[in-house]
């Protein structure tokens, strides 16, 4: 008897048919088997974010997580290529982290609410106005807008590298909401900027209320771009990574994650015996990530991502000291 040897799209199937039926992955089978074989010729890896459609994250992915732990992860890649399958500001930082690599991102167009909403000038008007404050930037911001930062953060540890500064006041930007639930846990005053994610500012208290009443029993989690009085009713808030973690830990049969649409479907197929209840808004950035557009990054080597030196260096000593904080 011979053992059956299965393609890398089959054995990706095994990974999604919780959540793809057998006759949509008949259409994507082929660029699936085709990544495989690009990034075997190429010496690449792809990065992904939690965000990402189960075909690419769980189908082609070699790495994936949250902000904080592309970030991390990033540094260990032992390949000539990353593909960052997220948005230009992921890209960009593990450029930072990889200065020696060649960095692709599938679409240039890839952006993000919160990186358009902030510039270099205004941090530097934000120092101004309150001298001395230290700048913690969420790492949803252009290289050249953490150049003007004292240290980053991402949603799942804002907190800390709030705590790490030890000062009473601190400016946090560019997301008021982050900024604002940020402040409520750790009850040191934030001076902010009116930056909004565009997916997660939608949400609303009645959301939550309508799914509550609708799903008797449902655990709720929030993620912290969400509105204050959003995370208010919520059972629990926590970056992307956190929610993961919730999920495993908790087991809650019956959960609602109020976030981007993706994450329901990539959780969901770890755990098929919890029922996932999907509020979810899609994020146009993320969505430019397709099996096609990674393929095609692979096929030509684009679009390469780069920053100017003198950025960078300045900018990968705000994420140094970020990854530095436990
Ligand atoms: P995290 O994955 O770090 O929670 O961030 C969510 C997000 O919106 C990234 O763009
Ligand atoms: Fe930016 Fe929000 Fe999209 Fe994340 S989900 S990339 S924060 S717009």
């Amino acid at each position: 008897m011979t053992a059956t040897v299965l393609s890398r799209a089959d054995e990706a199937f095994c990974r999604v048919r919780e959540v793809i039926p057998a006759v949509e992955w008949a259409t994507m089978a082929d660029d699936v088997e085709a990544i495989w074989r690009l990034k075997r010729e190429r010496n690449a890896v792809i990065l992904a974010h939690n965000y990402m459609t189960p075909e690419i994250f769980h189908g082609v992915s070699d790495i994936t997580g949250d902000s904080l732990a592309l970030a991390r992860k990033a540094i260990d890649v032992d390949a000539d290529v990353i593909v960052l399958a997220g948005v230009h500001f992921m890209a960009e930082t593990a450029k930072l982290l990889n200065p020696e690599k060649t960095v692709l991102i599938p679409d240039l167009q890839a952006g993000c609410s919160l990186a358009e909403s902030i510039t270099p000038a205004d941090v530097i008007a934000l120092r101004r106005a309150h001298p001395g404050v230290p700048v913690v930037t969420y790492v949803n911001t252009s290289a050249a807008v953490k150049a003007e930062s004292d240290i980053c953060c991402t949603s799942g540890n804002a907190e800390q590298v709030i705590a790490s500064l030890g000062t009473e006041r601190v400016i946090m930007i560019p997301d008021q909401y982050l900024a604002a639930n940020t402040a409520a846990r750790t009850g040191v005053e934030i001076i902010t900027h009116p930056g909004a994610c565009e997916v997660h500012e939608r949400f609303t208290p009645t959301d939550i209320r309508q799914i509550r009443a609708d799903y008797p029993g449902v655990t709720v989690i929030a993620h912290p771009e969400c509105p204050p009085a959003v995370v208010a009713e919520a059972d629990f808030a926590g970056s992307t990574a956190a929610m993961v973690d919730f999920v495993a830990v908790n087991q809650p049969e019956r959960v609602a994650l109020i976030t981007e649409c993706s994450m329901s479907d990539n959780v969901a197929q770890l755990y098929p015996q919890l029922e996932f209840i999907r509020p979810c808004n899609l994020c146009p950035h993320m969505k430019r990530n397709t099996l096609a557009t990674i393929r095609r990054s692979l096929e030509t080597m684009t679009h390469e991502v780069r920053v100017d030196t003198a950025v960078a260096e300045r900018a990968k000593r705000a994420v140094d000291r970020m990854l530095a904080v436990k």
